[in-house]
């Protein structure tokens, strides 16, 4: 989702703006641009294509500047256009003074592009945003400080922004208030951007900005103040020193940065459960014993993939740790009138911890009484793990492709410790069982590269999705939500339809779809309810729909006419979930390359959604 960079510093800044933009690409966008002071004047460049062109139309038109601010847009109020594209400036004629980039949504916009045109503002684009570009401006008088504080108390809803003035040319100013923006000190130069990755190899100190923050940069200092009702005091923040890997941007020998995350979940789970040698809560943090003991029940909230991951996780929390789970998309249960129950533990799951539902449903969820609260997540220095009491950081690496991949798997990894150490708090667990599952999930590793080496036959298999209009993804059980997985990461790369279902709800509905042109993709683990799955295929057979079907090594399941079996190299217990979504993962990959659509940034879609 929309990204920002910007800078005062005392060389040229725009290749460093420009660069802070490629590392945010993975974000998402359908347009960019950058705004810098030059020769006493605004002058910026936009384009609704890729970074790389409109780094080709800054060499063109000679943009450069010690002062700038830059940004990816992932259109909300207005279509993708130039017009729409950021930065805003104000006024929007010749005489502009003030530039301006935001991410987030202006919830009073109407308002106040009303009470700004009656002032005689002309707006040129249906953004949100040019109403705070023109309410800056409005409110300037020499002090953009000033200006940017008495604009920012006008606003509700969301923001994060990065504005500087014509007139003051050595000075950036930002503020934030529920969207991210991180501050980065360098050698006589100072940054913002939307996260510390985009700053990689440009500076390692960073402040992350807090709720309400509005900071004022210039060269080699800065100054923070903190909302406080509708005034501001001078706020202390801490600079830490962070190591944002800007190595981890980089493709290597693969096609796609998704491939590459594909490949690189037997390391990325290794990581995550690197130094697990026995079960113990303290893993969750040094409260947790106290805080596991005291609950009852848990609720799961999460967005998107990380929303699938929990539901995988309710079978193991409900069967192993015994413990009553539920599982709520974050944007439906913040909205929703609940029962809270204060001795349910909290737990969000994100990969990149700025996902603005979940937080938003974490914090409702506080605000009725749930004190108990624990996130598994991808960022340690993320907006999530700073709000939960509790965490478990998985150990994917960046993760750039906008479909999840190592981060569903090692979340998945972090949720099954969290049901082993609960299970152990709650007298489930016995050695032997601990011991056993130790086992099983340091074989993790080695059993994904056995999984990943099946790629060649779900390449072959991907050739005929590639020219289908509709899937069908059929699950049983904790296979359920890996079904579900399967058909959005079709859906989201390969722009496919492609719908999931528990197959045992096949005939009361679905099934009315299944004739020869709908392929059914099958997860078919050699459970419990392998026997009851056999039948649902039956099912689809008989209506002479294709089966796709992915068997464990010891499953009964062959090949026939109509039905296509891949046997997974090994059969995996309670931890099969973690195995069977790779070749799912690698099915919409491989149908999305057939089809030549843009895998690592699917049209309509960002990474990191941090407005609601
Ligand atoms: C976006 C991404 C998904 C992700 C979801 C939740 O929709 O495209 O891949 O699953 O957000 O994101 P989070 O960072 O909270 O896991």
């Amino acid at each position: 989702m929309c990204g920002i960079v910007a800078a005062v510093s005392q060389r040229n800044i725009v290749p460093v703006l420009v660069e802070g933009l490629k590392r945010l690409e993975y974000r998402g966008y359908d347009s960019c641009g950058v705004a810098v002071h030059q020769e006493g004047a605004l002058r910026r460049a936009r384009s609704t294509s890729r970074v790389a062109e409109l780094d080709t139309l800054i060499v063109e038109d000679g943009v450069a500047g010690f002062t700038g601010i830059a940004h990816t847009r992932w259109a909300t109020h207005g279509a993708p256009a130039v017009h729409n594209a950021h930065p805003h400036f104000s006024p929007s004629d010749a005489n502009a003074r003030i530039a301006l980039v935001h991410n987030g949504i202006i919830e009073n916009h109407e308002a106040l592009r009303a009470e700004l045109q009656a002032k005689g503002y002309t707006f040129v684009s249906q953004t949100d945003t040019e109403v705070i570009a023109h309410l800056v401006d409005h409110h300037y008088a020499g002090d953009l400080f000033a200006a940017v504080k008495a604009a920012i108390v006008r606003l509700k809803g969301a923001y994060a922004i990065a504005v500087f003035c014509r007139d003051e040319p050595h000075r950036v100013v930002g503020a934030r208030a529920g969207s991210p923006l991180i501050l980065g000190a360098g050698e006589g130069e100072n940054f913002l951007a939307s996260d510390a990755m985009a700053l990689a190899g440009v500076t390692n100190q960073i402040v992350y900005l807090e709720e309400g923050d509005v900071v004022d940069l210039q060269i080699g200092k800065f100054w923070v103040e903190a909302r406080e009702g509708e005034g501001f005091v001078r706020a202390t923040r801490e600079v830490r020193t962070v190591y944002a890997h800007s190595g981890a941007a980089e493709l290597g020998p693969y096609r796609h940065f998704m491939q590459k995350e594909i490949f690189e979940q037997p390391r990325a789970i290794g990581d995550t459960l690197e130094g697990v040698t026995g079960i113990t809560p303290e893993f969750f943090g040094d409260e947790a014993w106290k805080i596991f003991r005291d609950i009852d029940s848990v609720l799961i909230l999460a967005c998107g993939t990380s929303y699938y991951a929990g539901c995988t996780a309710k079978y193991w929390l409900e069967s192993i740790a015994r413990i009553s789970t539920q599982v709520e998309i974050a944007s439906e249960y913040r909205y929703r009138d609940s029962v809270p129950n204060p001795r349910t533990l909290v737990v969000t799951i994100s990969q990149s911890g700025e996902t603005a539902d979940t937080i938003a449903a974490l914090k409702h969820a506080r605000s009725l009484g749930m004190e108990h609260t624990l996130t598994i997540c991808n960022v340690a220095t993320s907006a999530m793990v700073r709000e939960c009491r509790l965490a478990y950081i998985t150990r994917a690496g960046v993760e750039i492709g906008v479909a999840s991949t190592k981060a569903f798997t090692t979340q998945l990894a972090g949720l099954f410790l969290l049901t082993l150490a609960l299970a152990q708090v709650r007298g489930r667990l016995t050695e032997a069982q601990e011991a056993e599952h130790l086992r099983q999930m340091r074989h993790l590793p080695v059993a994904l590269q056995g999984v990943l080496a099946l790629e060649p036959q779900i390449m072959a298999w991907a050739e005929d999705f590639a020219k289908k209009h509709n899937a069908l993804f059929l699950g049983r059980g904790k296979h359920y939500p890996i079904a579900l997985e399967g058909a959005l990461k079709l859906k989201e790369i390969s722009y496919i339809h492609a719908e999931a279902y528990p197959a045992g709800e096949l005939k009361h509905g679905p099934l009315a779809l299944v004739d020869a042109n709908m392929p059914v993709v099958t997860v078919a683990p050699h459970d419990e309810l392998l026997k009851k799955l056999k039948s649902n295929m039956q099912e689809v057979r008989a209506r002479g729909g294709e089966l796709y079907v992915f068997a464990d090594a010891d499953s009964s399941i062959e090949s026939e006419p109509g039905i296509h079996v891949i046997r997974m190299p090994e059969h995996y217990g309670a931890l099969s979930p973690i195995l069977h979504v790779v070749p799912l993962q690698l099915l919409a990959y491989h149908t999305a390359c057939a089809r030549g659509t843009d895998v690592d940034k699917p049209r309509n879609l960002a990474k990191s959604v941090t407005v609601e």
